[in-house]
C-alpha cells in the first residue's frame, strides 16, 4: 500500500519535468512601414540605385536566448538582426527598433522570461493598407494568432506608421480616424481590450503633411496607448528613415514606455511568465517529495 502511495508521487514527480511545459513568451507585434521593418544601417549607392544592408549589428540588438523571433514559416527561433528580412521581403532590411525593445526590457525587469517578437511591418505601406479586412490586417492577424501556439500571451503592439499617409491633404486628415479604427480592430480581434499599445510619433514624412499625421498621432487619446515622440532621432541620408543608433534609442523609449504598464512582479505573474533560467524552481518540487516520503516512511515503520 505504501509502496503504490510512494510510486503514484514519483510518477507524479517525473511528470512534470521542465521540457514538457510549454514556453510561455511575452508576445510583442511589431507593425507599420519601414521605419518599423528596419533601414538602420541600410545604404544606397546612388550610382546604380542598388541598396545593400551594412551588417552592422549594435550591441543592444544582438542575439540573446531569451528574445525568439516568429520566422514569416511561423516558427519560434532567437532572434537576429535584421528582424524583418523574411517579412518586408521586397525591400532590403536593416536594424528597426525591436531587438533594442526586447534587450532593454530584459535588462530593466530580469523577471520579465522570455520576448518573443512577432515581425509584421511592411515598408511604403498607408494606413488604408492597414484597414480590417485587408491584406496586411489579416496577415498580422494570422501571425499573432499562430504566435500563441505553443505557449504565451500578447503584451503588446509596437506601431510605428504613417510616412506614406502625409503625401495627399486628405489622407492626412483621415489619419487620426483610421487609426483609432485600426488600433480599436486590434484589440477586438485579439480580444484584448486594454492591450498596450505603444506607437512612434513620425520622425519624417514622404510629403508635405507630416505635420498633421503626428498631431494626429500625438492627439490620439486612448487608455493603455502611449505615443514615443521619434523626431529629432537622427534620420539616414534619405532624410525618411531612422538610423541604427536611432533605432536602438527608440527601442530603449518604447521598452521604457511598455515597463510602466507592466504591474509590480505578484504571484499570478510569476506563474504566467517563465524564463529559461527560472525553470529550476520546478525542482523543487522534487525534494518536496523526497522528504515526504522520509516523512511518510517513519511514521509507517
Ligand atoms: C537610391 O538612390 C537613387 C538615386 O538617388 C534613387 O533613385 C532610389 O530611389 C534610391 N533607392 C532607395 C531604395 O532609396
Ligand atoms: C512584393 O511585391 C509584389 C509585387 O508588387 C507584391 O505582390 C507583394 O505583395 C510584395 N510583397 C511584400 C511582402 O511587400
Ligand atoms: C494606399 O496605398 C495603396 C497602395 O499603394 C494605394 O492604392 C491607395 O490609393 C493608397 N490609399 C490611400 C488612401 O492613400
Amino acid at each position: 500500500m505504501l509502496f503504490f502511495f510512494l510510486f503514484i508521487l514519483l510518477g507524479h514527480a517525473c511528470s512534470v519535468r521542465p521540457q514538457d511545459q510549454k514556453f510561455e513568451k511575452n508576445i510583442f507585434i511589431l507593425a507599420g512601414q519601414s521605419n518599423m521593418a528596419g533601414r538602420g544601417g541600410v545604404v544606397n549607392d546612388t550610382a546604380t540605385g542598388i541598396t545593400t544592408w551594412d551588417g552592422i549589428v549594435p550591441h543592444k540588438c544582438r542575439p540573446n536566448p531569451s528574445v525568439l523571433r516568429f520566422s514569416a514559416n511561423l516558427i519560434w527561433a532567437e532572434a537576429h538582426e535584421p528582424l524583418h528580412a523574411d517579412i518586408d521581403t521586397n525591400k532590403t532590411n536593416g536594424i528597426g527598433p525591436g531587438m533594442a525593445f526586447a534587450h532593454s526590457i530584459l535588462a530593466k525587469d530580469k523577471t520579465f522570461g522570455l520576448v518573443g517578437l512577432v515581425p509584421c511591418a511592411i515598408g511604403g505601406t498607408n494606413i488604408s493598407q492597414w484597414e480590417r479586412g485587408k491584406f496586411l490586417y489579416k496577415q498580422m492577424m494570422g501571425r499573432a494568432k499562430a504566435s500563441l501556439q505553443n505557449g504565451g500571451t500578447i503584451r503588446g503592439l509596437l506601431w510605428y506608421q504613417g510616412e506614406s499617409d502625409t503625401e495627399y491633404k486628405e489622407d492626412a486628415e483621415l489619419y487620426k480616424k483610421r487609426m483609432d479604427k485600426f488600433f480599436s480592430d486590434v484589440r477586438d480581434d485579439l480580444q484584448s481590450p486594454l492591450l498596450p499599445i505603444i506607437q512612434v510619433a513620425l520622425a519624417s514624412g514622404l510629403g508635405p503633411y507630416t505635420e498633421t499625421v503626428r498631431e494626429a498621432q500625438l492627439g490620439i487619446d486612448l487608455l493603455n496607448l502611449r505615443t514615443i515622440e521619434a523626431k529629432g532621432l537622427p534620420l539616414q541620408r534619405d532624410g525618411v528613415h531612422l538610423s541604427s543608433a536611432a533605432q536602438v534609442r527608440l527601442g530603449l523609449m518604447m521598452a521604457d514606455a511598455f515597463l510602466q504598464f507592466v504591474p509590480s512582479p505578484g504571484p499570478i505573474r510569476s506563474v504566467a511568465t517563465r524564463s529559461f533560467s527560472n525553470l529550476t524552481s520546478d525542482y523543487f518540487f522534487l525534494p518536496f517529495v523526497t522528504f515526504l516520503i522520509i516523512i511518510l516512511t517513519f511514521l509507517y515503520s
